[in-house]
């Protein structure tokens, strides 16, 4: 049996400043078994959480551009931070086509806390933007949770380093989360991709810190959903059929680090291929 049209059977692009975007694909994977994936890596940039915002978009982008220029029928910014920086701009380019962002889970957060004190992690991008501010004031007045904001410099680069359970990482984690909870935190937002691969990481500190009743937020589940829901709509959801789903990986660094974080981080091992995405120009490398 084969699948109906060309349009079900390509691929939705994912892409992330690294390995965060995983987070949100392996629930894809699960709701989603069927579908064609591209995971895009945009290694050779990240982190994004240290750049400005108008390099974030351009490099989103890029990749839009890229990920569509390999057929892809939708598309999910599975990073917080090129979200923040540039999904306006992204639904601009492609009024068409079904596209995903997304954004720390202050809802959620606020449903889940009993106190109404929330903490945010994210990137200092993310925090910083337009969009994420507005979010936070209209969920702080029809909740009346407040919403304490923590950059966490430096976390990203130890993930991406595969560092997700070191003592370095966790010194880092412990910095940014004990004056949190000093400040009588009840919920943690997660509210950037590459963050629930530091979760056992977080919940042990929780843990030392007598602190089981704390909750932490991650949206993978609920983008994933939103992701299904859009499909759906748009009659482009790829039915079961006699071949597998694939999944092809592509990075703007090192193609052999990028397989390693696949194999550690979701037991996966696709097919990764190293490219330069320069502005409006994809060029893969010649190996
Ligand atoms: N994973 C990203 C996010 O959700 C970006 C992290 C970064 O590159 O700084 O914000």
């Amino acid at each position: 049996m084969t699948s109906a049209s060309p349009l079900l059977d390509a691929p939705i692009g994912v892409f992330d400043s690294g390995v965060g975007g995983m987070s949100v694909l392996r629930h894809i994977q699960a709701q989603l078994p069927h579908e064609n994936l591209i995971y895009l890596a945009d290694t050779g940039y990240a982190p994004y959480g240290a750049k400005p915002e108008h390099v974030v978009a351009e490099r989103s982008l890029a990749i839009a551009q890229f990920l569509v220029g390999q057929g892809a029928k939708a598309l999910v910014v599975a990073c917080n931070t090129a979200t923040v920086a540039a999904i306006k701009l992204l639904r601009a380019h492609y009024p068409n086509l079904p596209l995903v962002g997304v954004e720390p889970g202050l809802k959620p957060a606020a449903a889940a806390s009993r106190n109404g004190q929330v903490a945010v992690l994210a990137t200092d991008v993310t925090l910083a933007g337009a969009k994420f501010l507005l979010l936070r004031d209209q969920v702080s007045n029809a909740s009346g949770a407040k919403f304490l904001l923590q950059g966490c410099p430096g976390l990203v680069d130890q993930i991406e380093l595969g560092e997700c359970d070191s003592g370095a990482t966790r010194v880092m984690l412990e910095g940014y989360l004990l004056p949190l909870l000093a400040k009588g935190v009840d919920t943690v937002v997660l509210g950037c991709t590459h963050y629930p691969f530091v979760r056992a990481s977080i919940e042990s500190i929780l843990a030392k810190a007598g602190r089981h009743d704390v909750v932490l937020i991650d949206t993978g589940d609920a983008v994933a959903r939103q992701l299904a829901r859009l499909l759906a709509s748009n009659a482009c959801l790829r039915p079961e059929s006699g071949t597998p789903a694939t999944l092809k990986a592509f990075t703007t660094a090192s193609g052999t680090a990028l397989s390693a974080a696949f194999s550690s981080l979701l037991g996966l091992v696709p097919v990764v291929k190293e490219l330069r995405i320069e502005k409006d120009l994809a060029i893969p490398d010649a190996h």
